[in-house]
């Protein structure tokens, strides 16, 4: 890839109203919320705040996109793929300038923002604008004088509700397949990173999409997202976010059957045996822990080391946490920003306290780090018990917790003992032990000497607590697809 460009520090801010029908409106009541800078603390704007009476109209508007008849509705389909790739052109116009927005509002290092979230964002965009005209139905050869075919219809109007820790990838995600397919969107923003979504909206309008096909909104959860999945105008809700919020948008959602998918939260289980390549294996376990400082779903958080080489492993991993650049996200080579608000800081503060007072032996870390911003120390536990609340609970934040294991069928029974099932890893050098392990553990991304790919071509999403259908790839785009069977009467010959 080429050098990455410097990074805007003070960058200009996306209009801070809500996207409803490619407009920019006011919220009924008229109030705002702050969004906050977390490197600092500062405000950096005031939000409009969505509620029930915005979501009302934000789904009459894509309703109304949704009409048979309409500009959308009648468009081809290779032309709504030239649409989203024409977005995907235009993000990465803006990509330097996304970047450091994402930066300014999320406190991910600026580098991690430009080369990681960016990327994937725009190739999630230009993956699904191929498949627009693409995904298509079957002819069926059924019994007696019929012709039997399926079509692929979008699912209406679709709510989607997102978080904060990859704001523009998991916006991407959502709108990407659901714009492929045809359908309509009520979008809520994640209340601590509002800003480059607007920005998307922006270029949504600036691509060429019709009125009311994707909408915008700035919001609290229980107002403005409970308004979206309780609503009966909505067809399907999508949410990404904790396994508490995902089980209560499960319920939410029955009033009118809508189709539901959650990409919810995990544990997941890191497996390194003694035949590894040793300083690799650190490097990549480290990595998967420590990305983005610690707030992945899909974070290596549970790291079972084999008896062998533990003690080893734990030492080198604490001196490479030691090692870890923490400071300016800004920055270009700092590895670690601040956390996304207090209150995560406060959640991985109690959650470490936890761990010491049931015996996990603290390594390294285990406090907020300095007095201004939401920073955290990496922290490294050694000794934890799988009963610990450490090794069990998802705490989001830059720590690590690592245990020891003896044989293979130990560490797979251990691994799959756990309420979630989103990823797992193995770090090994015999092609056997990889095998048995990426096809025991029930997770939905099973990595195998690696950590955290991504590609919009393959699907991701959790097995068990970590929730329901997947995103990406044809499966992803499969979620937002329903199937109607046509059958025919080709002859009639009792007539
Ligand atoms: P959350 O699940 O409350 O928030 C995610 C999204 O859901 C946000 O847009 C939020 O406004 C919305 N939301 C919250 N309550 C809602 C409700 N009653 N109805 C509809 N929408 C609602 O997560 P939060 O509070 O930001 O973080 C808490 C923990 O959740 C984190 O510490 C982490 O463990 C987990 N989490 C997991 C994520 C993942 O990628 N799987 C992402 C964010 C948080
Ligand atoms: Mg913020």
């Amino acid at each position: 890839m080429s050098a990455i460009p410097p990074p805007n520090r003070k960058p200009d801010l996306p209009p801070t109203k809500l996207f409803i029908n490619n407009e920019w409106v006011n919220a009924v009541s008229g109030k705002t919320f702050e969004t906050h800078n977390p490197t600092n603390g500062e405000v950096i704007a005031h939000m409009a705040e969505a509620d029930a009476a915005d979501v009302d109209i934000a789904v009459a508007a894509a309703r109304e996109a949704f009409e048979l008849g309409s500009e959308w509705r009648t468009m081809d389909a290779s032309r709504r793929g030239l649409l989203l790739h024409r977005l995907a052109d235009l993000i990465e116009r803006d990509r330097a300038y996304l970047a450091s927005l994402e930066t300014l509002d999320n406190g991910k290092p600026y580098g991690d923002a430009y080369a990681a979230d960016l990327a994937l964002t725009i190739n999630t965009y230009r993956y699904f604008s191929g498949w627009a005209g693409k995904k298509h139905g079957q002819t069926i050869p059924i019994d007696g004088d019929h012709f039997a075919y399926t079509r692929l219809e979008p699912v209406g109007v679709c709510g989607q509700i997102i978080p904060w820790n990859f704001p523009l990838a998991m916006q991407a995600w959502k709108l990407a397949p659901a714009l492929a397919m045809g359908n309509t969107i009520v979008m809520k923003t994640a209340e601590q990173t509002p800003l480059t979504a607007n920005h998307i909206a922006a270029l949504v309008k600036e691509a060429g999409f019709p009125p009311g096909v994707v909408n915008i909104l700035s919001g609290y959860g229980p107002t403005a997202g409970g308004a979206i999945a309780t609503h009966d105008g909505v067809d399907k809700v999508a949410f990404t976010g904790s396994t508490e919020i995902g089980q209560l948008i499960h319920t939410m959602a029955t009033g009118n059957l809508k189709r539901v998918t959650l990409e919810l939260g995990g544990k997941s289980p890191n497996v390194v045996f003694g035949d590894c390549d040793f300083d690799y294996a650190v490097e990549k376990s480290h990595f998967a822990l420590f990305f983005n400082q610690g707030q992945c779903c899909c974070a290596g958080s549970r790291l079972y080391v084999e008896e062998s080489i533990y003690d080893r492993f734990v030492e080198a991993s604490v001196e490479r946490a030691k090692k870890r650049k923490v400071g300016d996200p800004f920055e270009l080579g700092v590895e670690q920003g601040p956390q996304v608000s207090q209150e995560q800081v406060d959640k991985i503060t109690e959650l470490c306290k936890s761990g010491t007072k049931e015996g996990a032996k603290l390594a390294l870390g285990g406090a907020q780090l300095g007095d201004e911003g939401y920073f955290f120390q990496p922290t490294v536990f050694a000794d934890v018990k799988d009963d610990m609340r450490i090794a069990n609970e998802e705490i989001f934040g830059p720590v690590m917790q690592i245990m020891k294991f003896k044989d293979i069928d130990e560490v797979i029974a251990r691994g799959n003992k756990n309420m979630y099932g989103l990823a797992a890893s193995v770090f090994t050098t015999n092609l056997e032990k990889a095998i048995k392990v990426a096809h025991e553990l029930r997770a939905g991304t099973v990595y195998v000497n690696a950590y955290d790919v991504f590609d919009p071509a393959a699907p991701f999403g959790g097995f068990k607590m970590s929730g329901c259908g997947r995103e990406l790839g044809e499966f992803g785009l499969e979620q937002y697809t329903e199937k109607k069977t046509v059958i025919i009467k080709t002859q009639q010959k009792n007539s």
